[in-house]
């Protein structure tokens, strides 16, 4: 288990002014390799999913539960209820969209790609740059890089429509730009965890260095720690005396991020008292703001805190779900039946709390790492400790996948063939920084097993960053003469897969289920040995957390369904 460990991508690296809200509305917001021949009495092969398949709808981790309804909306103000929705009797000036604004956007992967390409479905006259020469190449003739839906059908729209370009000199966009979005990457730094900002460094010293028009705005969307934008902005303002920043951070989710960006739960801009930046934000967001989006005008402190807080507090909430699934373990209980019992409690709502195999991506692991760094440099990291511990009980959600895999395998995945449905860190995307599902399959593959992995879209990206993994062309190929399949990515393809069908292909009939993604009766009913975390089962507790095996008589079994 300790070589085990070593693999996963990702070990937390640590140990263990003035604020003005005025907002607007108060909107309430919502490979390749050949097919193994087929198992000994395998029959024909018949489709492995099924349209008519009943299987009811299931959610990502990062989703509702199923059986439940949205979130409520929280009626009052009190502390255990919801906060206050900002501003609600401020009328706001009415401002016509100013499509004459020329926007720029400084890096253009899923958070920049998706900023440029909507900036100029708005209406503006949008040039996207970026020093990855290959992508820009390819944006340039309307194709996405990254699997984003709806996006590629905008792009090739708002290319077509000349509003929309995309460069790999900054000094097309310079002095051409009025609006300057900063969209390149945070990155984990190496060592202690925090953000590495040389890309945002470099990104605004290179408009620096390029020269800017009088009056133009610089805003930060990057994920920074708190300080971040104080320091630019004095950098800028010794620089270009009358260039301004504005710190607009965002919280768009892959896979959904065309909507969230063009109807985004809140806008906040961090801004400082007297400029001009807020107006022009307003300017920049005037068809958003008026649809009833909620603005929070704040300085630029608060404006970095909000986005890593937002990102600690939905990381806490997985890994409190997850840390109840290992409880549930050990005392035979049924963390869906937990989740979904105190997800009707509104104060604690459903979202969110889907047990699994944690999270992942190219946020929430580093943006947590990086908010503890940056409080320990202010002399909070008390303040902070507790996310080493969501942290930990993520990546051992990861282990715990591995250890309940070798119990449903007898204790041992050496010389066993896996098929592993997924790769991106969550369905809808072909991203895979940081994913379990890929961290699961590596840490399986250097325990012996042969591992094939399937991914609707993320195999390519999987490829380039475990080239040792087999991949396969459909989930049927991958979980071709398998001992177990693991489904790590809730991916619709695999949720509405028939059990039956599937059946036929298989070595083994054991399904591991690492995100709660199946119907587990229809999969049992189908002579599929079902195995989860959190849930009764048909492996011990004592397989999945060593220091459960001397617990009391009666406890410690996952037996019972
Ligand atoms: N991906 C998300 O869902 C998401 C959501 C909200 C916030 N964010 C934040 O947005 C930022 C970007 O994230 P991402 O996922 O888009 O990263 P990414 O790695 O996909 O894209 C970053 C882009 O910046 C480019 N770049 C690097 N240096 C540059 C420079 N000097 N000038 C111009 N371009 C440069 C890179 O070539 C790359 O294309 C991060 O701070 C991230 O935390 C991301």
């Amino acid at each position: 288990m300790t070589d085990t460990l070593r693999l996963f991508q990702t070990q937390p690296t640590r140990k263990g002014g003035d604020t003005v809200i005025r907002s607007s509305a108060s909107t309430p917001s919502p490979d390749e390799r050949p097919a193994a021949p087929p198992a000994a009495g395998s029959r024909e092969a018949a489709p492995t999913t099924a349209a008519e398949d009943p299987t009811p709808p299931v959610f990502s981790q990062d989703e509702a539960l199923p059986a439940l309804g949205q979130d409520l909306a929280l009626p009052a103000f009190d502390q255990d209820r919801a906060l206050p929705t900002f501003g609600q009797d401020l009328a706001l000036p009415a401002f016509g969209q100013d499509r004459a604004l020329r926007i720029a956007v400084l890096g253009t992967g899923y958070l920049g790609a998706t900023h440029a390409v909507c900036m100029a479905e708005l209406g503006f006259t949008v040039i996207g740059y970026d020093v990855d020469a290959a992508k820009v190449e390819r944006l340039s003739v309307g194709e996405v890089p990254i699997f984003e839906p709806g996006l590629e059908e905008l792009l090739r729209k708002n290319l077509e429509s000349g509003r929309l370009s995309f460069t790999t000199d900054v000094s097309q966009i310079a002095r051409w730009a009025d609006v300057h979005f900063v969209c390149v990457g945070t990155p984990q730094r190496a060592g202690d965890g925090g953000a590495d900002l040389r890309y945002v460094d470099a990104a605004v010293d290179g408009l620096i260095a390029a020269g800017l028009a009088p009056g133009a705005l610089i805003v930060g969307k990057s994920t920074v720690p708190a300080g971040t934008a104080a320091g630019l902005a004095a950098r800028i303002s010794a620089a270009a005396p009358d260039v301004e920043l504005a710190w607009n951070p965002e919280f768009l989710r892959e896979g959904f991020a065309v909507d969230d960006t063009l109807r985004p739960d809140r806008l906040v801009f961090g801004v400082t008292p007297g400029g001009a930046a807020e107006a022009r934000l307003r300017a920049v967001y005037a068809a958003t703001i008026e649809a009833g989006t909620p603005v929070v005008v704040t300085d630029y402190a608060t404006a970095e805190l909000v986005k890593v807080a937002a990102n600690a507090f939905l990381a806490t909430k997985i890994s409190f779900i997850n840390a109840m699934a290992e409880i549930c373990d050990v005392a035979g209980a049924d963390v869906l039946e937990l989740a979904t019992s105190i997800g009707y409690d509104a104060r604690i709502g459903n979202r969110f709390l889907r047990p699994g195999i944690g999270f992942g991506g190219g946020c929430l692991p580093k943006d947590i790492r990086a908010f503890q760094a940056r409080a320990d440099e202010l002399g909070a990291g008390a303040s902070l400790a507790f996310l080493a511990e969501v942290d930990a009980v993520n990546l051992r959600a990861r282990e715990r996948a591995v250890a309940l895999t070798r119990a449903a395998l007898g204790g041992s995945v050496a010389g066993r063939r896996l098929g592993v449905l997924g790769a991106a860190f969550k369905p809808n995307s072909d991203d895979i920084r940081d994913s379990p599902a890929l961290d699961i399959a590596a840490a399986l593959a250097a325990e012996g097993a042969e591992v094939t992995v399937y991914d609707p879209a993320a195999i390519p990206n999987a490829r380039l960053r475990y080239p040792t993994l087999a991949y396969a062309a459909s989930a049927r190929e991958a979980v071709s003469a398998a001992d177990a399949t693991l489904v790590l990515t809730e991916w619709a393809e695999f949720r509405t897969l028939d059990p039956a069908a599937l059946l036929v292909h298989v070595a083994g009939p054991v399904i591991i289920d690492g995100r709660h993604a199946l119907d587990e009766r229809r999969w049992r009913d189908a002579g599929w040995t079902y195995h989860s975390l959190g849930r009764p089962g048909p492996t011990s507790a004592a397989d999945l957390l060593p220091e459960a095996a001397d617990l009391p008589k009666g406890h410690g079994t996952r037996k019972g369904r």
